[in-house]
């Protein structure tokens, strides 16, 4: 294995090929990979029963509750990877606390089109980190569900390009994307996060929690013009962050 002392502004390099070589990194290393996995373990769940299972019975078509099954089949597949991953590490993940994005139940189709087109898009983007990870079960998690999850936003837009055929639809979809995306914007984190420093020093994560928010909301204007949407408003507390849609 390669070098384990990682000075301040150094990025780790070398490579964590599986749960046993993590008992020879520093104690650093693994509690931030700790985080990494029990924050998916539990989101992928909480995402599962509150989003995918309850979206079943609202799909309009017996088509749509195939593809929305296969969605909710995948999380549940997502969470079931997290979490024996978690325990393999001998890491608990049930007392964490889900993502704020999982406080409002899932009530319209509209709503469930919104989150899987702009939701899990926000999970795309953490995934593309953790596809180039130092730890290597992470790695391959990643490579595992990424194909997945763009399953999930390509099912998002279908929904989404569906219900804008219908004009009458429209401020529906945008009252909905207005309400859903700072849970959006806060599924990044804070851009002073400490640990967000310690994936990038331990080469676990590239970009900093600021850099991938960045990025979200470049797609998620992609997607806006895309459709004709009119982009949700960015709350000011991000304001420092300098973010702004595209014109
Ligand atoms: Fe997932
Ligand atoms: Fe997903």
């Amino acid at each position: 294995m390669a070098e384990l002392h990682t000075p301040e502004g150094e990025v780790f390099t070398g490579n964590v090929p599986d749960v046993a070589a993590l008992s020879e990194m520093p104690e650093e290393y693994r509690q931030a990979v700790a985080k990494i996995v029990r924050s998916h373990a539990i989101n992928e769940l909480t995402g599962a029963e509150t989003f995918d299972e309850p979206a079943i019975r609202l799909a309009p078509t017996p088509r749509l509750k195939w593809l929305v099954s296969r969605a909710t089949m995948e999380e549940y597949g997502h969470h079931v990877l997290f979490a024996r991953l978690a325990e393999a590490m001998g890491v608990e993940w049930k007392s964490k606390k889900p993502l704020t994005l999982f406080d409002y139940p899932l009530k319209t189709w509209v709503e469930y089109g919104v989150l899987k087109a702009i939701g899990d898009l926000a999970e795309i983007i953490q995934l593309e980190d953790l596809e180039n990870s130092t730890f290597y079960p992470l790695r391959r998690l990643a490579v595992k569900t990424m194909p997945e999850e763009r399953f999930h936003v390509g099912l998002g837009e279908e929904i989404l390009r569906e219900l804008l055929k219908d004009p009458a639809n429209r401020p529906a979809v945008e009252e909905a994307l207005e309400r859903m995306f700072p849970a959006g914007l806060a599924f990044f984190g804070s851009a002073h996060s400490e640990n967000s420093r310690k994936f990038i020093r331990w080469g676990l994560k590239r970009r900093s929690n600021e850099a991938m928010r960045k990025e979200y909301v470049r797609r998620v204007g992609e997607l806006c013009r895309k459709y004709g949407l009119k982009p949700p408003t960015i709350p000011e507390q991000y304001q420092e962050e300098g973010l702004a849609f595209a014109s």
